[in-house]
C-alpha cells in the first residue's frame, strides 16, 4: 500500500500539475507573445514532451488504483463512496486524454507539418478546451480522494 499509493499520488501530481501549468501559465503568455506558426510549433514540442509523461501517469494511476481497489481493499463493494467518485472521474479523465491524444493532437501535428495554420488553430482550441476540463476534473478528483476518507 505504501508503494502503490505513493506511485498513484506522484502520477496524479505530474499529470494534473502539468495540465495546470500548461493551461494557466504557458498558454496565455504564448498566445500574447507568439505568432501562430511559432506558437503552434511550440505546442507540438511541449506536447511531445508532456504526453509521454501523461501516458506513464495514466498507466501508473490505473494499475495502482485497481491494485489498491481489488487487492488491498477487497473489491468495489467494500470501498468508500470517495473511491467510487475517484474511479468514475478518473475514467472520464483518461477517456478525455485518449481523445485529445488520438484526435486533435494528431491533427495538430499534421497541420503544423503542412503549415496549415488556421487548421492547426482549430486543433489547439479543441485541446485547450478539453485540457481545461481535465484540469478541473483532476483537481476535483484529488480533493475528493484526499479529503474523502476524513469526511463524515
Ligand atoms: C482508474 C481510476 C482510479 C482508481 C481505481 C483509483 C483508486 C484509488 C484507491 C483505491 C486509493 C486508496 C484510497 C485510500 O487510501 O483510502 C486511491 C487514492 C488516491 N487517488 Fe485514486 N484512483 C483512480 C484515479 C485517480 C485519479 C485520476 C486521481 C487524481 C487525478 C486520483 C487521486 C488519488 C489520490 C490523491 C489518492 C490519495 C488519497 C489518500 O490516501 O489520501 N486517483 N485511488
Amino acid at each position: 500500500m505504501t508503494i502503490t499509493v505513493t506511485l498513484h499520488l506522484l502520477a496524479a501530481v505530474l499529470w494534473v500539475g502539468g495540465m495546470f501549468f500548461a493551461h494557466q501559465m504557458l498558454r496565455p503568455v504564448a498566445a500574447e507573445l507568439l505568432e501562430p506558426p511559432l506558437r503552434q510549433r511550440l505546442w507540438v514540442g511541449v506536447f511531445n514532451r508532456f504526453f509521454p509523461v501523461v501516458w506513464g501517469a495514466v498507466i501508473t494511476i490505473a494499475a495502482t488504483g485497481y491494485w489498491m481497489l481489488f487487492v488491498t481493499f477487497g473489491g468495489m463493494a467494500s470501498a468508500g463512496i470517495y473511491i467510487h467518485i475517484m474511479h468514475a472521474t478518473g475514467l472520464v479523465m483518461i477517456a478525455i486524454y485518449l481523445y485529445v491524444y488520438f484526435v486533435p493532437f494528431q491533427g495538430l501535428k499534421r497541420a503544423v507539418a503542412a503549415q496549415l495554420w488556421p487548421e492547426g488553430k482549430g486543433h489547439i482550441d479543441t485541446i485547450r478546451d478539453w485540457v481545461g476540463i481535465n484540469t478541473i476534473l483532476g483537481l476535483v478528483t484529488i480533493a475528493v480522494a484526499a479529503g474523502g476518507r476524513y469526511f463524515h
